[in-house]
């Protein structure tokens, strides 16, 4: 069986794209097939960290949901490009083309067409992982794609408008009945007390902490241009995606 995973945060630039292609590289090294989605329709990006900046890919989720194309034709498998030895990844990307992104933000999709598009996709490429890369904020089709997830991983910085927005967003979550919940503080600045803040916001939202991630110059310096934990093996960062993988494969 597929384990859904979606990655959402209240607000942009928290991290999530780096973080879902982090941890969906480490996935796919413990040997499993992992698809990534691109549900962030309104600003596509993680095929950018993936190396596909420059490419146009031949049918994206768009065309799928537009019903122009099967979602198997808009995988794409990346397995080699990034030398991978274990388990496959496909990405499954969102359009970059204004027109196709205005058609979908103007008619909306039908969720019922997303969901059976991934598990279509888990069939045809035997996938055991599928991570959802949402568009942040409080929108009806996020929370429709995170609703037929198994685990909802809502990333926030320690800031006042990302404290009071997640937990918004996780009163939302929780209504959903989302298996598994749970908040992943980033880009955490030196000398925080991360233990004391991990209590707090245990007590604070009542969502268990997935994962503490601190603010690491080098990931910041990288700007999106690959993954990240495939050319630092011995990095820091390792430990905590290691982390929010045990989080998410625990039952
Ligand atoms: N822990 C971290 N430390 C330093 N920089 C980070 C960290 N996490 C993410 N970033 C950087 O923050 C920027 C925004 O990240 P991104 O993944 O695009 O966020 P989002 O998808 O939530 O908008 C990127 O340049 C990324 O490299
Ligand atoms: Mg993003």
């Amino acid at each position: 069986m597929v384990k859904i995973v979606s990655i959402h945060s209240f607000r942009g630039g928290t991290g999530k794209s780096n973080l879902c292609a982090n941890l969906a590289v480490f996935t796919a090294l413990q040997g499993n097939n992992v698809g990534v989605v691109d549900t962030d329709i309104q600003s596509p990006g993680i095929h950018v960290i993936f190396g596909l900046g420059k490419k146009t890919p031949k049918f994206t989720l768009n065309d799928y949901l537009n019903k122009k194309c099967k979602i198997k034709e808009v995988a794409i498998e990346l397995t080699k490009d990034l030398k991978l030895d274990a388990g496959k990844i496909f990405l499954i990307p969102s359009a970059m083309d204004a027109s196709e992104i205005t058609k979908i933000l103007r008619n909306g999709y039908e969720v019922d067409m997303l969901s059976s598009g991934l598990d279509k996709l888990s069939e045809e490429f035997n996938l055991n992982y599928l991570f959802i890369d949402t568009h942040p904020g409080l929108n009806e089709e996020t929370f429709l794609s995170t609703a037929i997830s198994d685990v909802l991983l809502v990333i926030m910085r320690l800031d006042e408008q990302d404290w009071v927005g997640s937990a918004v967003t996780l009163e939302i979550a929780k209504k959903l009945e989302i298996p598994k919940l749970g908040i992943v503080i980033n880009k955490i600045l030196p000398g925080i007390d991360i233990k004391k803040i991990q209590k707090e916001i245990n007590k604070n939202f009542k969502v268990p902490v997935a994962g503490a991630i601190k603010y690491y110059d080098e990931l910041a310096k990288l700007a999106s241009k690959s993954i990240f934990i495939i050319e630092n093996k011995e990095h820091e960062l390792n430990n905590d995606i290691n982390v929010l993988f045990n989080f998410i494969s625990s039952d």
